[in-house]
């Protein structure tokens, strides 16, 4: 590799290759052959400071470096991060007024202790998990018995970090409602910084999805949110994460990816509820007698009132009308 007579960084198709597949094999993130030149750019900089001449000079320092802060430096670096509050508002509403309903319902008729384990993986600077606090708060109006946690994670420190300060202004702001601005904001600097009840109730770490290991730490969860995450990984890596995100949910939790996304080609093993507002995935109630792998679209035996009423959902609306998947 030489520098071109622009100062600009040069990367041959070999050392492209070469950045691509580590990144791709330690984070799930995948760039084509086209993205050669976005990659490029985003590593000039880092590249420059560390006076590090070549790709393939920065390959060997990121990968043998064991302390792993390269690592997290090119994750800050080639990871897009774009996000804001109250994103996609029929995913959302279909949450706050049709699944979360649902849960509540079926967590009032347990005995103990009323928990509600929501996961925002691939949190972002922190929008998701506290939109979906937001709501939570907005529907049950009082904490009190309930036990909440929303576990939000991202691999890029840099945004967990913006997360934990919670502090924002401009467009991230451009869905909240004024009224739920000056519920759960409050005026700091030349933003709004999140209130403290809404912050206790996500936690935040930094995990890397493409780690099976750390993932199946996670269970129990009622509600997975892994919007716009999946996009940026193989098809390989998106087929592990599925299988993890399946064990990870209680059976009858819900699983929402980005609008624009499928599980088709990637798992059978979620149902396709197509409530009023958006349409979620969801793990079957109860596992079928014959049914011990995911994978298979065969579901059957749903009992919970949760996954029933789901159904009943999913059963009228399809009666009305065709219901066309937006790609
Ligand atoms: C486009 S943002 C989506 C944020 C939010 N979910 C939303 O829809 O608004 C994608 C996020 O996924 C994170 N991400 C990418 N690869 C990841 C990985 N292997 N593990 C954890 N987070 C990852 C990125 O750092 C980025 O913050």
């Amino acid at each position: 590799m030489l520098a071109t007579g622009d100062g600009e960084l040069e990367m041959t198709p070999e050392e492209f290759v070469l950045i691509r597949d580590f990144i791709h094999d330690r984070s799930g993130i995948y760039f084509t052959d086209n993205k050669a030149y976005l990659v490029r750019n985003r590593l000039a900089n880092r590249m420059a400071d560390l006076q590090i001449k070549t790709v393939q000079d920065y390959f060997y320092h990121v990968k043998y470096d064991l302390t792993l802060n390269e690592f997290n430096r090119l994750m800050d670096l080639v990871t897009t991060n774009e996000t804001s509050f109250f994103r996609n508002e029929p995913q959302l509403l279909s949450f706050s007024d049709e699944v979360l309903p649902l849960l509540i319902d079926e967590k009032l008729k347990q005995v103990g202790p009323r928990t509600l384990r929501i996961w925002s993986a691939g949190c972002s600077s922190g929008e998701e998990p506290y939109t979906l606090a937001i709501i939570l708060l907005e529907k049950l109006r009082t904490v009190a018995g309930w036990n909440i946690e929303i576990i939000a994670n991202d691999i890029s420190e840099q945004v967990l970090q913006q997360a934990r300060v919670g502090e924002y202004s401009g467009s991230t702001l451009r869905n909240v409602k004024p009224e739920i601005l000056a519920r759960y904001f409050f005026k700091e600097n030349e933003g709004y910084r999140i209130r403290p009840e809404v912050q206790s109730l996500v936690k935040f770490s930094h995990m890397n999805l493409n780690d099976p290991r750390k993932l199946s730490v996670v269970s129990n969860v009622d509600v997975i949110f892994c919007r716009n995450v999946m996009i940026y990984f193989s098809d390989e890596v998106k087929k592990q994460l599925v299988r993890g995100f399946y064990n990870a949910l209680h059976p009858g939790g819900y699983f929402y990816i980005g609008h624009a996304e499928t599980l088709h080609g990637i798992s059978k093993a979620f149902r396709l509820v197509y409530f009023k507002n958006a349409l979620v995935y969801q793990k079957e109630a109860v596992l079928a007698p014959n049914r011990t792998v995911p994978g298979s679209s065969h579901i059957s035996g749903n009992t919970s009132s949760a996954a029933s009423g789901a159904v009943r959902a999913m059963d009228l609306l399809s009666k009305i009308k065709p219901i066309s998947v937006k790609k």
